[in-house]
């Protein structure tokens, strides 16, 4: 896989929402950042003899979290880059052994009722077929298992223009669900938490500059083009933040937890 230093400054500009990400390592892609995943931590009490399911890891951020607060986790991703991202970042931080899988939430490769807990943070709009997905999620909990999401949500209907502008950035076109779809979805669980916040300026992809220029200089000897590739870096990001910023009062993000009873009759 390539390293950003090798990358064009015009193919730095092309690359995907996801790319870009796995690219640079270290983000957090979720709102709330660490707080929500502490949030869902603080409601699911999670012992450490249970196993957690983290679908979607992105680059890692709460994969890094949840081991490093001594959980039972395993982590997935249906991007081969974000799981090199988690794992490089997980290595490095010593979880030599820890290994996040490459599999889709559609078609998850663990047995039948193995977590007690499966979280996904700000994944749930870029899953293609929801049904199959929601099938899968059920199918590896436990009965009595929780299904918790840190995601975000339409708090008013959008502007002509918006749904689709922030589905160009993500390179999806991002479900418009208010509050009420959520609960729809999941009426047939039980509703265990759920918590929402208003959108604040500039907390959705936080990317750490000394971290991001510490790879940097590991990746890209020479400063001219380590300096042109920092500020293409931090251009491209410029761009996510913008338009999430224009269109934040649109949105709000949440943090929803459910639990699986009766998993027989909702299967
Ligand atoms: C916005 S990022 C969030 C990453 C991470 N959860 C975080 O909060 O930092 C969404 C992630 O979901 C992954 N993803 C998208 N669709 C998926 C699917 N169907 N199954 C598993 N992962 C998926 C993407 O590759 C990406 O890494």
């Amino acid at each position: 896989m390539r390293t950003i230093g090798e990358f064009s400054l015009k193919e730095i500009d092309e690359l995907s929402y996801f790319d870009y990400f796995a690219s640079i390592g270290g983000a957090t892609l979720h709102p709330g950042g660490p707080l929500t995943t502490i949030e869902v931590l603080h409601h699911v009490a999670l012992s450490p003899d249970e196993l957690l399911l983290e679908v979607g890891c992105g680059t890692g951020a709460t994969t890094l979290l949840l081991l490093k607060s001594g959980f039972n986790i395993r982590s997935c991703d249906i991007n081969p880059r974000m799981v090199a991202a988690t794992e490089n970042r997980c290595q490095k931080e010593g979880y030599l052994f820890f290994h996040p899988d490459l599999a889709s939430s559609e078609q998850l490769p663990y047995e039948d009722n193995t977590f007690r807990v499966v979280l996904l943070e700000a994944v749930f709009g870029f899953i293609k077929d929801f049904e199959r997905a929601f099938r899968e999620l059920k199918r590896v909990l436990k009965p009595n298992g929780y299904l918790a999401f840190v995601d975000m949500h339409y708090k008013s209907t959008p502007p002509s223009g918006v749904v689709e502008e922030l589905g160009k950035i993500f390179g999806n076109p991002l479900p418009v669900l208010y509050e009420a779809d959520w609960f729809t979805i999941f009426q047939k669980l039980r509703k265990i938490h759920w918590n929402t916040y208003d959108y604040p300026r500039g907390n959705y992809g936080k990317i750490n500059d000394h971290l991001l220029q510490e790879k940097l200089k590991s990746e890209i000897p020479d400063e001219e083009k380590r300096e042109e590739v920092f500020r293409a870096l931090l251009n491209k990001f410029g761009v996510y933040e913008s338009a999430l910023n224009r269109n934040r009062q649109y949105l709000k993000y949440h943090v929803g937890i459910w639990q699986l009873i009766n998993k027989d009759e909702v299967q």
